[in-house]
């Protein structure tokens, strides 16, 4: 079997990009490229069956140029094993027609379809509704810290507590009759696959679902055959690949996803263990091994794994697992195209898998072919998308609104060209402009900064990952010929003389001030009032900056880097115009943000958030790992805290019946945020034809931006 995949086709080709777009062989399968669409639930099943939905979704991306897509966890026992009604199901015949109804699809565009069986184990939500217990390898000795979930609203809460019902979880210690009706499952899924005209499987045996439980130390304490040593832990999933080899013959490939770490458990599986594993799995059958990792308690690691937050973070397991064997290793986990790039050059894996970023846009390798890469749309690594999988929904993205809905992503022309006035170059209006001139409007984008961006230019500052959709919004908008005018504050007058046939306003929120005493004392800082340090200290604040504001103009400007937001980030580590003590007020995404920024930098952070949940306006996530960062930070957060009054050296506040004062050299208003668009009613009264988009219309945030500005352009 081994020999299969060790005909790795010769790497050929030049550009940037000619180790991920020279082709490769994956078992039988012959590939035209090293880019696989890993898989990820969309949800969108009726019932176990497919439906147009995912036919779409994964067409475009096949069309996009992936090499292979591999569909999201499809339950091999479905509704047993199931962790949702919306996965595709496998159990039966009566899911073949959809299966082949997205193989004809996929194969139409020149795509290949593996899809991946999964049994969900000591998370199958729909088995602890329909009140059967879980199937695991051994009784759960610990139970998870939730305390992460007091960050959440009662909906959410409500809303994760749906798929299984909100009931409590019992469990089914796997006997031998449990194990061979599960590796026959497994098997008889296989089958349906080959039937369907699939071209492979992946056989998911990571994720903390059935098979990796076997495979992990952390939750095998079994003393038999299938407990112990990492080779008696590994028998389950090579008895699966068997069968599943067994069952669809030597023509389809089959893979098999691993953990080559678990994050926060104790005993969980190591590289090392996946390098002992990973042979046995090929002998077995696979024919590629896929390199994941997951998180033992998602509420406080899963941005770690399954979706880690640094670029390569998984780098080095692919590295040891190939190290180990002679098929193809996968490598996946926030990988860019230039890390894939230099990992496939050094031998480090031999495919890469890419998900977020083709959620984000499914030509990924297209533009790559075509030489485009600044128009590849950036992940901002954001954790939306994943934040409804929580819910048992359909991924969101933040940035590519298309997503599940590919129906809508294709550009539709405009009847007629209009000449458009987006006021206002944050990701709303670049947002606007791009699509609006996209679709062969003239566009003309004001700006009052001298920069385009608008906060999220700013955001670069704490969050680095924003950086990208600012420089691809910019490039776009220039490559389409957006007639751009910078430092240009537009008043009614300016926009009627641009003779506009529609304009669109996109110029952010407004940012006030707590009412109480003190709130306008100078070291009293809006902290995201951002569009002041735009217009050089003009505006709403008046002469007062913001606190990003004077980071930003203290560091970069002593040190000529005001263009340059990554060199401030680090240089601000050695100096900063900020005093050791900063209470932010306000405990939302860019108060938790910026509590972790200036806590990295050695001050003394409190958080006064006046409500009980803290980063609501991150999905969660994300949000759960802010929280966490920041208290490891040192950062003191306090929930519930109603601040009374701003003085030259403290802040004091009320909890409950407690009155309470923490010192404060510097105070940051990081709340306070609301929707405004007073340029919009005056232009409307003046007789305009006014769309309103972004933080201007109602705070969304980036996510909130991108989508409306869409929603507005694709009406225009
Ligand atoms: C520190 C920090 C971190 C953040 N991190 C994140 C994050 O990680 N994720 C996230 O989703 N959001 C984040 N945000 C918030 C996010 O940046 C904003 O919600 C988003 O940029 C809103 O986009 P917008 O286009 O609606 O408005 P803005 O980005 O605010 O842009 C409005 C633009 O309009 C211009 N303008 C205003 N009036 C006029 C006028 N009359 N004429 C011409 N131009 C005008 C302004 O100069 C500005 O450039 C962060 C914010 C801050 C401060
Ligand atoms: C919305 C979403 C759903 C996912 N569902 C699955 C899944 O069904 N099976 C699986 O093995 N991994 C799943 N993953 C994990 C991805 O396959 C991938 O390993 C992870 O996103 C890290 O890769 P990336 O950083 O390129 O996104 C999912 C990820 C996302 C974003
Ligand atoms: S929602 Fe955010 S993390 Fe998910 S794909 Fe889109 S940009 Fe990336």
């Amino acid at each position: 079997m081994a020999a299969r995949g060790r005909a790795i086709a010769a790497r050929s080709g030049s550009g940037p990009f000619a180790n991920l777009l020279a082709p490769g062989r994956l078992g039988p399968l012959e590939l035209p490229n090293r880019v696989l669409l890993p898989a990820m639930d969309m949800n969108l099943c009726d019932d176990g069956v497919i439906t147009t939905g995912e036919i779409q979704h994964y067409t475009a991306r096949a069309a996009g140029g992936a090499a292979m897509v591999i569909t999201g966890s499809s339950a091999v026992a479905f509704p047993h094993g199931a962790t949702t009604r919306n996965q595709p199901g496998l159990s039966d015949d009566r899911f073949i027609p959809g299966l082949r109804a997205l193989a004809d699809s996929v194969h139409r565009v020149g795509g290949r379809l593996c899809i991946q069986l999964c049994h969900h184990g000591k998370t199958s939500a729909v088995d602890t509704a329909e009140d059967r217990p879980l199937l695991v390898p051994s009784a759960p000795t610990d139970t998870l810290d939730l305390s992460a979930l007091q960050d959440n609203t009662m909906d959410e809460l409500m809303k994760l507590a749906a798929p299984s019902k909100a009931k409590s979880p019992t469990y089914d210690v796997a006997d031998e009759q449990a194990i061979a009706w599960a590796i026959d499952q497994f098997a008889s899924a296989a089958a349906r696959c080959r039937e369907a005209g699939a071209d492979a499987v992946e056989v998911h045996a990571a994720h903390g679902y059935l098979l990796s439980a076997f495979l992990s130390a952390g939750y095998n304490h079994r003393d038999d055959e299938w407990g112990g040593t990492i080779e008696r832990r590994a028998r389950l999933t090579c008895e699966v690949l068997a069968a599943v080899r067994a069952a669809v013959g030597p023509d389809m490939a089959v893979s098999v996803r691993v953990n080559a770490h678990e994050y926060g458990l104790a005993d969980g599986l190591r590289a090392d263990e996946i390098a002992i594993a990973a042979p046995l799995f090929v002998a077995a059958g696979a024919d590629a091994i896929h390199v994941s990792a997951n998180a033992h308690n998602p509420f406080a690691d899963f941005t770690e794994g399954p979706l880690p937050s640094r670029v390569g973070q998984y780098r080095e397991f692919a590295r040891t697992v190939k190290a180990a064997v002679d098929v193809p290793v996968i490598a996946v986990g926030r990988l860019l195209p230039e890390t894939a790039e230099e990992m496939l050059g050094a031998g480090e894996c031999d495919f890469v898998s890419m998900g977020r970023q083709q959620l984000a846009d499914p030509d990924l390798v297209a533009k790559l072919r075509d030489g485009r890469r600044a128009s590849v749309r950036p992940c901002i690594n954001c954790y939306v998308c994943v934040e409804q999988n929580f819910f048992e929904g359909t991924p969101r993205c933040a940035v590519n609104p298309a997503l599940g809905h590919e129906d809508l992503a294709a550009i539709v022309p405009a009847a007629a060209s209009r000449h458009v006035v987006v006021v206002g170059g944050g990701p709303g209006g670049m947002e606007t402009a791009r699509l609006a001139a996209e679709r062969g409007h003239r566009v003309t984008l004001v700006e009052r900064a001298d920069r385009l961006g608008g906060t999220a230019w700013f955001s670069q500052l704490t969050t680095p990952a924003n950086a990208p959709l600012v420089d691809w919004l910019t490039h776009e908008i220039t490559r389409l010929g957006v007639d751009v005018r910078l430092g240009t504050t537009a008043s009614v007058a300016d926009v009627a003389a641009m003779r506009p046939d529609v304009v669109v306003v996109a110029t952010g929120a407004v940012r006030g001030r707590p009412d109480v005493p003190g709130a306008h004392l100078d070291h009293v800082y809006t902290g995201d009032g951002l569009r002041d340090l735009i217009t050089g200290g003009a505006g709403g604040a008046g002469s007062q900056r913001s606190l990003v504001e004077r980071v930003a103009l203290g560091v970069g400007r002593t040190l000529r880097l005001t263009e340059r937001p990554d060199r401030i980030r680090e240089l601000s580590k050695r100096w900063m115009p900020i005093g050791p003590q900063v209470v932010v007020l306000g405990g939302g995404l860019v108060g938790l943000e910026l509590a972790e920024f200036l806590a990295e930098r050695g001050r003394a952070v409190t958080v006064l958030e006046p409500g009980p949940a803290l980063g609501l306006q991150m999905a969660m996530p994300r949000r759960w790992s802010a929280v966490r960062r920041a208290t490891d930070h040192g950062v003191a957060l306090v929930r519930n805290a109603e601040v009374v009054e701003i003085t030259a050296t403290e802040v004091r506040y009320r909890v409950g019946d407690d009155e309470l004062r923490v010192a404060a050299t510097d105070v940051v208003v990081a709340g306070e945020v609301s929707a405004g668009h007073p340029l919009a009613d005056e232009l409307r009264a003046a007789g305009h034809t006014v769309e309103v988009v972004g933080d201007a219309g109602e705070v969304g945030y980036i996510d909130g931006a991108v989508h409306s500005a869409w929603r507005v352009a694709r009406a225009i």
